[in-house]
């Protein structure tokens, strides 16, 4: 597929992937919507890469939500499959076994924060700005927000957050618990690509069976969780990777992981 909205940069093992439509804030269009789904599948795919690291182009905005002048036009039909088609995005991150980092850069508004949400965490910039306006546009978040935010940071404060349409600051995001980590806007992108580089350095099925067991284990009961977890420990000691980790360890060297 040909990349119009996305840039694509890959170095060492770590891909950082740029949403790129300034002239709408990088709003998500269904164009947009579609090359994301096809450039994060192939990514997951690609053994070289280890890690993503997703952010917005330009200092204003990570994703100003999902385009509201094409979902204007929709109809009722249309507005559910268009959600549909984004919760499908939604999906694919959590369901992908590299791990993907939001580096959100400013705002992360609707369509945007359900983005950065659908990460396995968020840094972001001390001016990015989160919040759900839709209830001002007579609609609700549609591509999980409702679901992922409230998992996240409990029901009232996303009760409040959603009811309200409120933007909040990134200190107030952080607070919450929706931001793992604040950093001044020009160190962002570094200081995720870092913290990439380290989860790169570790065994890569392990990560992967790890994101697995925390996503699949919160949609468990806790004993269930339990058992799922012990049986992806016990699929990796059918690994090179286990026996690398361990031996590396013992034989007081750096472990050089295969993904096998
Ligand atoms: N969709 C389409 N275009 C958008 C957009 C969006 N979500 N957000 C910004 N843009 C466009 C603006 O229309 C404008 O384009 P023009 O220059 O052609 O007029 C351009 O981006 C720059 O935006 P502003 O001039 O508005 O910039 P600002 O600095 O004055 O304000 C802002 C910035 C507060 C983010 C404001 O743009 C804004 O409120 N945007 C909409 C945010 C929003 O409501 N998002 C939720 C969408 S609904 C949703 O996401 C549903 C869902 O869950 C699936």
């Amino acid at each position: 597929m040909e990349y119009k909205n996305l840039l694509i940069e890959t170095n060492e093992g770590i891909t950082t992937l740029t949403i790129n439509r300034r002239e709408a804030l990088n709003a998500l269009n269904s164009a947009v919507i579609a090359e994301l789904e096809c450039a994060l599948f192939e990514l997951d795919l690609d053994a070289a890469v280890k890690a993503v690291v997703l952010t917005g182009a330009g200092e204003k905005a990570f994703v100003a939500g999902a385009d509201i002048k094409e979902m204007s036009e929709l109809t009722s039909f249309e507005a559910h499959e268009f959600a549909r088609r984004g919760q499908r995005l939604i999906l694919l991150i959590s369901r992908m076994r590299k791990p993907v980092i939001a580096a959100v850069n400013g705002y992360a508004l609707g369509g945007g924060l359900e983005l950065a949400l659908a990460c396995d965490f968020i840094y972001a910039s001390e001016k990015a700005k989160f919040g759900f306006p839709e209830v001002g546009l007579g609609v609700i978040p549609g591509f999980g927000g409702t679901q992922n935010l409230a998992r996240l940071i409990g029901p009232n404060k996303a009760n409040e957050l959603v009811f309200s349409g409120r933007v909040i600051n990134a200190a107030k995001a952080l607070q919450w618990g929706i931001v793992n980590e604040l950093f001044a806007p020009e160190e962002l992108l570094s200081k995720a690509l870092e913290t990439a580089r380290e989860i790169a350095g570790k065994g890569p099925l392990s990560v992967a069976y790890a994101k697995d067991a925390i996503v699949n284990g919160l949609n468990m009961t806790k004993e269930d969780g339990f058992r799922y977890e012990a049986s992806l420990f016990g699929v990796l000691f059918a690994t090179g990777d286990q026996r690398e980790g361990m031996g590396a360890f013992l034989e007081k060297r750096t472990a050089d992981f295969k993904g096998k």
